[in-house]
């Protein structure tokens, strides 16, 4: 089904991605190109509606003073310029401090009344388009999913399971660095409920060898990163007749970002780093789609609550949680506690408050006293907190009784623990992960 789309021409306004969401709150897509798009290229976009010039104080760029290309004005089709000094239609977003709801308002009599644009984007309409797409860019052939039980990788795994069924494979490397239960989970939801052709490599041991005594967080990210893909490529190698690589590519990581007003599309590999002669053509099905957008077509796809709304998990996993070089007691005791903690959580319905939670243990011990004698072990750190998009970070005012009950469940269920501390720092001056 084709739908009507209204175009964002980029300015430099940080509201861009805001207004585009707005927009589609309303039931019509919207997508954001760069400000110097020509005429032939506008043509040739789908179903244009309308057009909003967005671009805040700040639309001067290294310098020079940037503009649209003065020719989109006469093409017949409706512009609206949104807060500077050509406004057809003054609205002033940066106003609305990002407040979808009256951003909403004051662009419904453009979309609908100048425009005419049809409420036609909602969640059932894009997943049957997709699968359609999807299954004329595939035909016969076979796609390879690296399928981490993410929220991005398993919504596309649910959508081309439907749309190609078993000419999907999909890879899901354990490296030892999941969260207690993930990887049962995965095999549980795409292997037995959804039947899914999945490939489950438990490759903990070579992980943690690779990993011995390496103290350095940014070494430990590189060989976490770099041996995910050697293990990745191994399999991709051992498959026959695969044409196709999919990823959950999503919009922000097209955009990129509001201020990006040259050549902006940019592809984003999350599994980056394959070499040359494994050339695969991309199937991104997401790339469309805003996170929370991706998250409403997980749950029209029949995925599971916790899988849809499961919290950010860094790539190296518990990895970046057990500092310093990764012994088996302590990302044990990471492990432990975190189930702890997130059961907790859950319990006070703080996980659906919190923006991410996780236990964090250090190499060093403290001395403290069990069974009346003397103990030295490991502390675990609670870091619960709350951000829009990770660049800053409140903490989470957790309520005492709940830190209690996490405290004394952590100190009489986790191993090689007898101290429990909480973090109260934001960001800055610290990070959300410790390393
Ligand atoms: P920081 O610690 O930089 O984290 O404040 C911001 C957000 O990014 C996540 N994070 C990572 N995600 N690979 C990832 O995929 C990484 O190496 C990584 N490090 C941090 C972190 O969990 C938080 O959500």
């Amino acid at each position: 089904m084709k739908q009507d789309m209204i175009v964002i021409l980029d300015l430099g306004s940080h509201e861009n991605t805001v207004l585009a969401r707005a927009i589609r709150a309303l039931g019509v897509y919207s997508e954001i190109y760069p400000h110097d798009i020509t005429v032939e290229e506008l043509k040739a976009l789908p179903n244009v509606k309308g057009i909003i010039i967005n671009g805040g104080p700040n639309n001067v760029i290294d310098g020079v003073a940037i503009d649209v290309n003065p020719e989109i004005y006469s093409v017949g089709i409706p512009v609206m310029a949104a807060g500077h000094d050509k406004a057809l239609c003054e609205v002033k977003l940066g106003e609305f401090a990002n407040d979808m709801e009256a951003i909403k308002e004051a662009v419904k009599p453009f979309v609908f009344d100048t425009c005419k644009a049809e409420a036609n984007w909602n969640m059932t309409n894009f997943v049957n388009d997709q699968i359609e797409l999807v299954r004329r860019q595939v035909g016969d052939r076979k796609v390879l999913l690296a399928l981490s039980g993410g929220v991005d990788s398993s919504v596309v795994a649910a959508l081309l399971l439907k749309a190609i069924g078993d000419k999907l494979v999909c890879v899901h490397v354990n490296h030892g660095l999941m969260r207690k239960g993930e990887s049962e989970d995965v095999v549980e939801v795409f292997k037995n409920q959804l039947n899914a052709n999945l490939i489950y490599k438990d490759v903990t041991d070579r992980f943690l060898d690779k990993l011995a005594g390496v103290a350095d967080p940014e070494e430990k990210r590189k060989i976490i990163g770099g041996e995910f893909i050697r293990v990745f490529e191994e399999e991709a190698r051992k498959l026959d007749g695969i044409d196709f690589l999919a990823q959950g590519t999503i919009y922000p990581d097209i955009v990129e970002s509001g201020t990006k007003t040259a050549k902006m599309v940019k592809s984003h590999h999350n599994v980056g780093g394959l070499p040359e002669d494994l050339k695969f053509e991309l199937v991104e099905p997401l790339r469309q789609l805003f996170k929370d957008e991706v998250r409403a077509c997980g749950l029209e796809l029949g995925l599971p609550h916790e899988m849809v709304f499961r919290q950010p998990f860094p790539g190296p996993g518990l990895g970046v949680r057990c500092l310093g070089a990764i012994t088996r007691d302590r990302l044990e005791a990471v492990r432990e506690a975190d189930a702890i903690l997130r059961e907790e959580f859950q319990k006070a319905g703080l996980d659906k408050k919190v923006w991410q939670y996780f236990t964090v243990v250090p190499d060093f011990k403290s001395v403290g006293v069990r069974d009346n004698a003397r103990s030295f072990d490991w502390p675990v750190i609670i870091r619960a907190v709350n951000t829009v998009d990770a660049m800053t970070a409140t903490i989470e005012p957790v309520d005492w009784p709940i830190l209690m009950k996490i405290t004394d469940r952590i100190l009489k269920e986790v191993k090689n623990v007898n101290r429990v501390c909480y973090d109260m720092s934001p960001k800055p001056n610290a990070t959300i992960e410790w390393e």
